[in-house]
């Protein structure tokens, strides 16, 4: 296997930064293919240990690297600043941003207005490749790019594109933020199970497989959620006694809206 994607400049080696390159070494990136600017020691030395060649500033690089992507995973709020150094790569290179918030024509503003943009927003899963990443391309973004970016976001997991960067605000709170959901669902859920008279470790275990496994059948059955909550809930029976109270006015599907709703609004906030 080998990830065909010419050569990378990943800019920022935090925690998706490294994700990603992880991500790009298990599915055969030539390391010489990919360079890194880092400028914090410790993570640029985390990125070394991966067998990157990571650099504090982009006048470190060797003048003859020319990428054919830019990846972009600084934090927002350093991108204004970070970005315009990399804009030199414009004509010869396509952008990729996982910068959470950042719309392609604010990117185009730091990088040059005809510049080929893909904007897309992983999640922490991508830490073990069972990310899900969605992907918009800017224009001028050739088709051939996007078939490559779908192999780089694939890399660390499954890849959905949308033709509306609107999109991306309930994307973020669905997807991006939706990790953050199913974590707290751990944490309630053991909880409630040391409320019931269970010890600590007993249910945390219970939390945890429950949690994991119930969402590895959702995604390998031919069945739909629905179906499978249906499948363990007998007429009379516990499940059901707890979903009249989970399912009630509410209750878990109201609260699930208004918080996805309450993070896509804070999402357009944020992209101003
Ligand atoms: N983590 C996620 O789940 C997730 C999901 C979707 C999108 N994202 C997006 O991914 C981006 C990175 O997030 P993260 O969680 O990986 O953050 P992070 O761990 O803080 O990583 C950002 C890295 O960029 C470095 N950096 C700062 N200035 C730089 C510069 N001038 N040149 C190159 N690198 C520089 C930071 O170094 P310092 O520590 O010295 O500042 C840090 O190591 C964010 O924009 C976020 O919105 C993250």
């Amino acid at each position: 296997m080998s990830l065909a994607v010419g050569r990378l400049l990943l800019v920022g080696c935090g925690k998706m930064g490294r994700a990603l390159a992880q991500g790009w070494l298990d599915t055969g990136l030539d390391p010489e293919n990919l360079a890194a600017v880092e400028p914090h020691v410790g993570t640029a030395q985390l990125a070394r240990d991966m067998g990157i060649n990571t650099v504090s500033d982009p006048t470190e690089l060797a003048d003859d690297f020319m990428p054919d992507w830019v990846v972009l995973a600084v934090k927002p709020q350093v991108l204004a600043e970070v970005a315009p150094k990399f804009a030199g790569y414009a004509e010869i290179s396509t952008y990729l941003s996982v910068v959470a918030g950042k719309p392609v024509a604010a990117l185009r503003g730091l990088v040059g207005d005809r510049a080929a943009i893909v904007r897309a927003m992983p999640n922490t899963p991508a830490a073990i490749r069972r990310g899900m990443s969605v992907a918009f391309a800017g224009s001028g973004v050739k088709p051939d790019a996007k078939v490559a970016c779908t192999a780089l976001l694939g890399a660390v997991g499954e890849v959905a594109w949308i033709e509306d960067e609107a999109s991306m605000d309930a994307v973020t709170a669905v997807s991006g933020s939706g990790p953050a959901y199913v974590f707290l669902l751990i944490e309630a859920l053991a909880d409630a199970a040391v409320a019931a008279g269970l010890a600590k470790d007993l249910a945390l275990t219970l939390a945890h497989n429950t949690v994991a496994g119930a969402g590895e059948l959702a995604l390998t059955s031919e069945d739909t959620a629905a179906t499978l909550r249906r499948d363990v809930t007998s007429p009379g029976g516990t499940t059901e006694a707890a979903l009249r109270v989970l399912m009630a006015d509410g209750g878990l599907p109201d609260l699930m809206k208004s918080a996805v709703a309450a993070a896509a609004a804070r999402s357009r906030e944020l992209a101003g």
